[in-house]
């Protein structure tokens, strides 16, 4: 005991500064941390928003947490009264009864408050650490109805070409479009984003094409499924779609081969004559055999 008071006594400065860098050491490890923001990726236009800024204080007090987009629109003081502060045109969307130290609600957003938004949290003493975290959100005007398929005609043989093109009727931002064809995705041929000047030229119309060529295995039972997938973020998420036709030559698609054995190339003539003028019936069938 002696000896270490001694020692203690002889050198004091080593003591406090080793104390010092232990303290910051341990401060720094125990202050303001694991700082995170929480907001939407995308909104539609008019919705109200939570945001929020999550944060650990561990041994730190509180003293600021501030709200930018651009510039600073929301501050939260606890120690002032009243503690919050809003700020520009952002600050009066603000509901400020419902706001607080870790979140933010914003009322009727529009489509220009796209954008970077940030939180940055500020601690008092011992530490006066300063984090600051951002993201991004969409604020969208969705397309006000659905989809719409063209298509240059509905039956097709092998060797023909389907041209057909998707309209997303106009939104901010401009609808993802993408196709599949009997289940399976198909490249757009050409996409397009058109102003739509009458409502607002903020708005954006799609058009996507379609463009390939039909081959032995295209269709499935006949039948060719195209389907028109337009999404916007979650927001929006409609099909349109349509049925093409395969197109045979006629002998082929109406008579089975079971029945071209039985019937002779006169009888067949006019089985298919009858069968085409009227319909389809097995007491035809069975006569003619
Ligand atoms: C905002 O969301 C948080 C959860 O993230 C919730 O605890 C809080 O009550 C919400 N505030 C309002 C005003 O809806
Ligand atoms: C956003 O647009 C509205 C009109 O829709 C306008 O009043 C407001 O000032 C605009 N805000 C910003 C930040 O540009
Ligand atoms: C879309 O398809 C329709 C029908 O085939 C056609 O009349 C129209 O010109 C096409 N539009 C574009 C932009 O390709
Ligand atoms: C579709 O486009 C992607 C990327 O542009 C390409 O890698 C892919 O091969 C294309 N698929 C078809 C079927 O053309
Ligand atoms: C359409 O607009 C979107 C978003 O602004 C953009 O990502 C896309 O590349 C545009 N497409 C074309 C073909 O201009
Ligand atoms: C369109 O798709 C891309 C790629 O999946 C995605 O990053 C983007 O957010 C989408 N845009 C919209 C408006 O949905
Ligand atoms: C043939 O008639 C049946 C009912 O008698 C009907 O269901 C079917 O659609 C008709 N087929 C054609 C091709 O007209």
């Amino acid at each position: 005991m002696k000896s270490v008071t001694r020692y203690r006594e002889a050198q004091p400065s080593l003591f406090a500064s080793i104390f010092v860098v232990l303290a910051v050491f341990v401060i720094g490890v125990r202050g303001l941390r694991n700082v995170s923001i929480d907001i939407p990726l995308a909104v539609a236009a008019g919705s109200t928003v939570n945001m929020s800024c999550r944060y650990d204080l561990e041994s730190d007090n509180l003293y600021t947490v501030k709200w930018y987009k651009g510039p600073e629109f929301f501050r939260y003081i606890p120690k002032e009264m009243p503690p919050i502060s809003v700020f520009g045109e952002l600050g009066n969307k603000v509901l400020v009864q419902r706001s607080g130290a870790h979140h933010v609600i914003l009322k009727n957003l529009q489509p220009n408050h796209t954008g970077k938004y940030r939180c940055e949290v500020s601690g008092d003493s011992p530490s006066f650490n300063t984090i600051m975290v951002s993201a991004y959100m969409y604020v969208a005007n969705l397309p006000k109805s659905d989809p719409q398929v063209r298509v240059e005609k509905i039956r097709y043989a092998v060797g023909d070409t389907v041209r057909g093109n998707c309209t997303v009727p106009s939104g901010n931002p401009p609808a993802n479009v993408t196709w599949t064809v009997n289940g399976v995705p198909v490249n757009s041929s050409f996409m397009m984003n058109v102003t739509d000047k009458i409502i607002d030229n903020q708005q954006l119309m799609t058009i996507a094409g379609l463009d390939f060529e039909i081959i032995p295995d295209s269709f499935n039972n006949g039948r060719l499924h195209i389907i028109c997938h337009a999404n916007v973020f979650h927001l929006y998420k409609k099909q349109a779609d349509v049925e093409l036709i395969e197109e045979r030559p006629r002998l082929a698609s109406v008579l089975g081969t079971r029945e071209s054995s039985y019937i002779g190339t006169f009888y067949r003539t006019i089985y298919n004559y009858i069968r085409t003028a009227f319909n389809r019936s097995n007491f035809f069938s069975l006569n003619i055999v």
